[in-house]
């Protein structure tokens, strides 16, 4: 060995060796550290410095991280589930011992606002004691969800209950799943699902009970259904309605309602100690670690509760945490980590509600769904980082996206809450009192205040609602984001310049897709390319469908340049399902590729179901083999706003003049086409623009006759003339045709 080489190994040697010392000093320190008030600021920066290297740890795929193998092999240690019947669980319940006056209230009135802790039995139970009144029998009981993951949860127990298979007497329906029978009679749903029924079947005809469940969460379409239904319910007098909330909102409700009563359970809940942070956390991912760590090794029996954004922080967290444990000394007793979100298999998710075996503890690391859409039994250490990710519609990128977003006061109360089910509890706030009383809202926004509401103005359009400005919401959205709506529907003709619901857009509201992809779908019937679309489209509605470990990301990288197209990725899209179809969905071309088979699989189910409407609409589905244009100009024709032009300086500028750059993972990165349409916006280091195609100028004016025109030729610059075209409106500016349907006077 060549002298520089042995002083570059051995001083490498000893920076490995500085770090592991570094290491365990850092984890030696944890136990003594916990003898302090745990509301000292948690800033240890070189706790800090080992997150950072451990965050970013690559998604779990087919070689299953440490921490989740031993999440998933916890089944065997589990044994027992619960030593009572289940009658004995269900009388057990709060609800039960009010079951007589709840029976009663039900009878007496028509609308009832219910309203009870987490875990007192309104989801599982209140359909059951309809049932048991003959409302069964008399036709469905629906119950919705804002959450589709509550729906099935539900409905899975309830079935078991019952004592029947799910899709049999109980059974659930959520977007591109319907697991419902001719026998079904106890159905729980998204709140969307309902929505759409009431689309079909404005009377509801099907239904002798709905119950609105989590109200208080005031997603869209539980505010739209609120509207509509309190409207039926004076045409169909024979239908109940039950809505349930939390105690902050019942009165409003009550109020909205016709001032129907208020009925309570009381709770089951033990005092909860409440600690805050004296000073604000910068990093509460690692905060809420280490107040985790404390937690386990100082405090008495009993599950904690983390709450955390999104699958990716979540999983995160449990790997940094699962090697801290690892490395802790001495040897704490086990603790368990689950992760528990939206898109986590089954077989996962129902780990969750498994008590811990003797002498180990659990954790549960969770998104918002744990706040009340499930119950978890045994929790006494609730982890509020104050934190959930919320979609929010953005004006200058003229969509919605998912961030981060401080919750209200009301959610954290109720996360606190999570503490108090089994016996008295802590919750450890990660901020500060005066963040809480100062900084936080009382309520949250409702969704339909701060989301895109394309979908819902086409969905009430096909209704026959067409008067929206003065439709009946509890808080109705602001003016501007409902014309902004309708400018955007009437750019994609869906509606005309009335305001009126063309037959594109009746064809539109078929479809559970949003406007913009189902004017795709439609589009791409008239461009003999709906087989090929079908798929394209199925593609986007799923989550990622490559798998990039982080080991081994050339790898895969490589095995996904082999499908790019010069085209971009929809047609990248395009050629992966494909080649896998032709393997006959293999599993084993799945790993050979780098491809999620989870994901694909889903996409299939999609394609499968939109394949289903399509035919019902006897809408003819053609091939255009290679001829990829009809591809891109169906893609064109419903994306046509999310149009970037490559600028001068660097990367594209949006429509609205936003700088985007290409995703480094496109099929395009370094070709940087001229004009471009995008997908999805995603803000990381950059704004990315995340699956993108390449596409003609003239193209748009063709397939977007009311959104951009052929510029003058008289009037044009050299530059100009050159690309021919340019936006006729925009959200700001809408064009004159809209200004006359807003109810204008009108000359002549
Ligand atoms: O709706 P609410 O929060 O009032 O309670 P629930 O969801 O009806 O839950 C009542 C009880 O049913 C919980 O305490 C759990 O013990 C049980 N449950 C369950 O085991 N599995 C589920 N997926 C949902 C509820
Ligand atoms: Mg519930």
């Amino acid at each position: 060995m060549s002298r520089a080489a042995e002083t570059a190994s051995s001083l490498a040697r000893e920076r490995r060796e500085l770090k592991q010392a570094q290491e365990q000093q850092l984890l030696d320190a944890i136990p003594k550290n916990l003898n302090r008030p745990w509301q000292d600021p948690m800033s240890d920066n070189k706790e800090r410095s080992l997150a950072a290297e451990l965050r970013g740890v690559g998604l779990p795929g087919y070689e299953v991280p440490e921490w989740k193998q031993q999440a998933e092999g916890q089944n065997a240690s589990f044994g027992i589930v619960s030593t009572k019947s289940m009658k004995e669980q269900r009388e057990s319940l709060p609800i039960f011992k009010l079951k007589n006056q709840l029976l009663k209230a039900f009878a007496e009135n028509q609308i009832l606002i219910v309203i009870g802790e987490t875990g007192s039995g309104k989801t599982t139970q209140m359909t059951q004691y309809l049932a048991e009144m003959g409302y069964a029998k008399k036709g469905i009981i629906g119950c919705t969800q804002p959450r589709r993951v509550a729906a099935v949860s539900v409905a899975k127990r309830v079935a078991e209950e019952y004592g029947c298979r799910v899709g049999q007497e109980v059974g659930y329906t959520i977007r591109f799943e319907d697991c419902t029978g001719p026998e079904t009679r106890l159905k729980y749903m998204t709140d969307g699902m309902l929505m759409r029924e009431y689309l079909m079947d404005g009377d509801l005809k099907r239904y002798s009970a709905i119950m609105l469940d989590e109200a208080h969460e005031r997603t869209i379409h539980t505010d739209v259904l609120f509207s509509l239904l309190k409207k039926l319910l004076k045409r169909r007098r024979d239908l109940r309605l039950i809505v349930t909330s939390a105690t902050l909102d019942a009165d409003k409700f009550s109020k909205y309602f016709y001032e129907c009563p208020i009925f309570t359970i009381p709770g089951r809940s033990f005092p909860v100690e409440i600690l805050y942070t004296k000073e604000p956390e910068t990093d509460y991912l690692d905060a809420s670690l280490v107040t985790v760590m404390q937690i386990h090794i100082n405090e008495p029996a009993g599950d904690i509760l983390l709450f955390l954004t999104g699958q990716e922080e979540i999983d995160t967290a449990c790997e940094v945490l699962y090697q801290r444990m690892k490395k802790l000394r001495p040897k704490p007793s086990e603790l368990i980590i689950l992760p528990a979100y939206g898109s986590l298999p089954s077989e996962m998710q129902s780990k969750i509600f498994e008590p811990a075996p003797p002498g180990a503890r659990k954790l549960v690391v969770a998104t918002n769904i744990a706040e009340a859409s499930i119950t978890l039994d045994g929790v006494y250490y609730v982890v509020d980082p104050g934190y959930a990710k919320q979609n929010v519609y953005n004006p200058k990128l003229g969509m919605d996206s998912l961030v981060v977003v401080p919750i209200s006061q009301a959610s954290a109360r109720q996360r606190a809450g999570r503490a108090g089910r089994t016996g008295p509890g802590k919750c450890f706030r990660l901020y500060t009192e005066l963040a809480f009383k100062t900084e936080m809202l009382p309520t949250s926004v409702p969704e339909l205040q701060r989301t895109n509401l394309g979908s819902v103005v086409l969905q009430l359009k096909a209704m026959g609602i067409n008067d929206l400005l003065n439709f009946d919401f509890m808080d109705p959205p602001p003016a501007q984001t409902m014309i902004a709506a309708m400018e955007n529907l009437y750019a994609l003709g869906a509606l005309d310049e009335e305001g009126l619901l063309t037959k594109m857009g009746r064809k539109m509201a078929e479809f559970p897709l949003d406007p913009v992809l189902a004017k795709t779908l439609i589009s791409s019937v008239e461009l003999g390319c709906a087989r090929e679309v079908l798929t394209v489209v199925a593609m986007l509605s799923v989550e990622n469908v490559f798998y990039r470990p982080k080991e081994k990301q050339a790898q895969a990288d490589q095995k996904k340049a082999r499908f790019h197209q010069p085209e971009g990725d929809h047609m990248t899209l395009l050629a992966v399902y494909e080649a896998w179809e032709n393997s006959r969905y293999s599993k084993p071309w799945c790993y050979e590729n780098f491809v999620q088979a989870r994901s694909i699989g889903r996409a299939r189910d999609i394609r499968k179901q939109l394949l289903g409407i399509m035919d019902r609409h006897r809408m003819p589905i053609e091939s255009c083999g290679k001829k990829f244009q009809a591809i891109q100009m169906a893609i064109a024709s419903g994306f046509f706003t999310h149009t970037a032009k490559r600028d001068p300086q660097e990367g594209y500028r949006t429509i609205e003049g936003q700088p985007v750059f290409i995703h480094p993972g496109s099929a395009l990165f370094n070709r940087n086409p001229e004009w471009v349409i995008y997908h999805e916006l995603v803000l990381t280091t950059k704004e990315y623009m995340r699956n993108v195609m390449l596409v003609q100028p003239k193209w748009l004016t063709e397939v977007a006759p009311n959104f951009f025109k052929t510029s003058d030729p008289r009037q044009l610059s050299k530059r100009k003339r050159k690309e021919k075209i340019e936006p006729l409106t925009d959200r700001f500016n809408p064009p004159n045709a809209w200004r006359l349907s807003r109810r204008q006077p009108r000359r002549g």
